[in-house]
């Protein structure tokens, strides 16, 4: 095995060595008048990335495999995953450190000046105020965070917190290399961070199975492995062919250019993977099950190599000259902030045909759908019916999530605050409602299996676990929901967050995610039909969307009143020649918003009364049985019990209820 992980990184070392000098990313020739950093910057620069991106890898790798493939013991992972975390703590350090080193080399590498003849001040004003520095100082950091969690405890949770943490330390990079400089930057930037995702967990999860490889329920485990290895590879073969797309820009690129050979390399490494994934399937996987496990464990290392080579491809292409420039001749500043140039005026066509997609969003909606009809088909299969309106509502939400996040409309609220909050109603409100609708943890614990191992957790499992965790307890408190809802309306707009959000491809993203998420969580407590709400009385849900539908009415009366512009910064810089001044367009903003909740708004009322009247109902029925009950049996019933409670205490009564003496 060892031999395996050498032969892995020598292969990944030569693939980036040859493939910097092929794709012209290192160039020893030093032109008269061009600042250079000098050798050592051009070399170590990329060899570090290449030893950040593997520390990455298996840092992911490991602490997945530790928290998600392997069977624990109880609440605790078992030993051969207490082994991975240890690994994984002192991968993580190293992968911190390494990020901070790569600061320094890419201070040298941008001013073109070596690296001893660099000053303090330069460096710490890269680390943090750079988008570059700025992303490695949080990978830096990210990472340290991972190895304190891999410390924390030995509960499998703690262990999927720490594999949350070190997925998440992957993708800075992501969002400030050569797609962070594209033109069509959105979906440059979410295919990048969905391709890193997937190849750390596809190449990282291989790495950390193979460690395992001599553990008794290593079959299992590899079976496991081999889900997610597939949907790995799915992800990453569609999300690398939209990102080479932006960069090549048209099809010839793909063979006149060194950027294209390489391109096509990795598409070559990929076949030879997916094959090598289809032999698994076939035959190594069959063998593990009645007792070889060696086919596995030779073809496993095969397919590490070519994995590692295909690693080390990836960092000499995301430092090789892209064909589609990365800044123009003459750039556009609009350009450069939106990712997009700027739209012309708004009609019905450009809003819905001038798409602007986002494959963070794309991958949502696709595996949502996906999972959710698999989900639908294994209930029928199995007998059980599966409501349509149901799967309608689902899919209807998820197809509403795609369109305002990726179709003409998403352009416009970059630019328009009255079309920003379009998308932020339609979001926060319509899509979480029929989201709601339908059902989806009720389906996902019907539909997913149980293990047959009960120390192996699997998405069921995992799910029951997150209903009734104590986050979940508290946040399905209805009022909770609602101060959530209530706050991020108010805080993002009047606290000033908004323009901040903007400027960033992230945080516009995880703007538009805890949209979708608060409405969920207000709308589930408030209507779902899942398991996992709290049981509070009908009329406190009245109460709660009451206040929820005044807060909204009340924060489109304070911006319909404003004389100040909401983000001023950022709609001053993108605002279109063509629209109206920024504080009518914001006044139209507000009065959209409060129009817009009233639909959605009555709805849910509706909704709510008949909920409150058919418990009313129910509890009357059962009054009435208990009383049927009662008078079969000769006991006295709750409310016969009550009637004599009332007459005991009615003025001019002297007696306690017979029943009320006996028991005092
Ligand atoms: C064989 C499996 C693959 C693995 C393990 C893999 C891994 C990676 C990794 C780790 C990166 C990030 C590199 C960095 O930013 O330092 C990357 C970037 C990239 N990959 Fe892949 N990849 C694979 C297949 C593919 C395929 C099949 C394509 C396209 C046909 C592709 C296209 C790209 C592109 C265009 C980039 C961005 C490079 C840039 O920034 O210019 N990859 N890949």
């Amino acid at each position: 095995m060892r031999k395996g992980l050498v032969g892995a990184g020598a292969a990944a070392v030569l693939a980036l060595v040859a493939a910097l000098r092929f794709g012209g990313a290192v160039d020893d020739t030093v032109l008269p008048g061009i600042p250079s950093p000098g050798p050592v910057t051009e070399w170590a620069l990329p060899v570090l990335t290449m030893v950040a991106t593997v520390l990455g890898v298996l840092t992911v790798g490991l602490s997945v495999t530790a928290a998600f493939l392997l069977p624990g013991d109880g609440r605790s992972v078992a030993a051969h995953g207490w082994v991975l975390l240890r690994r994984v703590t002192w991968l993580a350090l190293l992968w911190a450190a390494t990020s901070a080193a790569l600061v320094v080399l890419t201070v040298s590498d941008v001013l073109g000046l070596p690296v001893d003849r660099l000053g303090r001040s330069s460096i710490l004003s890269f680390a943090l105020s750079v988008s570059q520095g700025q992303s490695l100082m949080w990978q830096a950091g990210l990472a340290i965070a991972v190895a304190v969690a891999s410390r924390a405890g030995l509960s499998r949770g703690v262990a999927a917190v720490t594999a949350g943490l070190a997925l998440g330390a992957v993708l800075p990079p992501a969002f400030t290399g050569h797609s962070a400089g594209a033109g069509n930057h959105q979906l440059a930037v979410s295919s990048l961070a969905l391709h890193v995702v997937a190849a750390s967990l596809w190449v990282g999860g291989l790495t950390g199975l193979l460690l395992v490889r001599r553990h008794r329920r290593f079959g299992e485990t590899a079976a496991r492995y081999s889900r997610l290895a597939l949907a790995c590879f799915v992800a990453t073969a569609i999300s690398g062919v939209v990102n080479a797309g932006i960069r090549l820009g048209d099809w010839p690129a793909l063979w006149s250019s060194r950027y294209g050979a390489l391109v096509l390399l990795k598409a070559v490494a990929l076949l030879a993977v997916g094959a090598i994934g289809a032999a698994h399937r076939a035959r190594t996987l069959p063998a593990l099950r009645s007792g070889t496990p060696w086919a596995f464990v030779r073809l496993g290392v095969g397919e590490l190599i070519v994995l590692a080579a295909a690693v080390g491809l990836s960092v000499a292409l995301s430092r090789s000259p892209t064909p589609v420039p990365e800044t123009a001749v003459e750039p556009d500043p609009l350009v450069e902030l939106l990712g997009f140039a700027q739209p012309g005026p708004p009609t019905a066509v450009r809003m819905l045909a001038d798409p602007l997609p986002d494959m963070f969003f794309l991958t949502v909606v696709v595996a949502g759908i996906l999972a959710y009809l698999a989900g639908v088909r294994r209930m029928r299969r199995a007998g059980h019916p599966w409501p349509v309106s149901r799967t309608a509502s689902w899919i209807g939400g998820l197809l509403l999530l795609g369109a305002i996040t990726g179709l003409g409309v998403a352009r416009y609220a970059y630019v328009l605050f009255s079309a920003h909050m379009v998308q932020h109603m339609v979001l926060s409100m319509v899509v979480p409602i029929l989201l709601v609708g339908g059902a989806p943890v009720t389906l996902a614990l019907r539909a997913l299996r149980r293990p047959a191992d009960p120390q192996v957790r699997g998405a069921r499992e995992w799910l029951l676990l997150a209903l009734h965790s104590r986050p979940a307890r508290v946040l399905s408190h209805p009022l909770v929901a609602l101060g959530i809802y209530v706050t991020s309306l108010y805080g993002l707009y009047l606290g000033g967050l908004l323009g901040t959000l903007m400027r960033y491809h992230l945080g516009h993203l995880a703007m538009l995610t805890h949209f979708v998420l608060a409405g969920y969580l207000l709308f589930w407590v408030l209507i779902g039909v899942d398991p996992g709400r709290r049981r509070v009385h009908p009329a406190l849900l009245v109460v709660v969307h009451f206040l929820a539908m005044v807060a909204h009415a009340f924060f489109g009366f304070v911006l319909l009143q404003s004389t100040t512009v909401i983000a001023d910064d950022w709609y001053t810089a993108v605002h279109p020649p063509w629209a109206s001044s920024l504080l009518a367009d914001q006044h139209l903003g507000a009065g959209l918003a409060w129009a817009f909740g009233e639909l959605p708004a009555a709805a849910i009322l509706l909704l709510l009364v008949r909920q409150w009247i058919r418990s009313d109902e129910r509890e009357q029925a059962r009054l009435d049985r208990a009383a049927d009950r009662a008078e079969a049996t000769g006991a006295d019933d709750d409310l016969a019990r009550y009637n004599a409670f009332l007459a005991a205490t009615r003025p001019g009564s002297s007696t306690m209820p017979e029943h009320h003496a006996d028991n005092s």
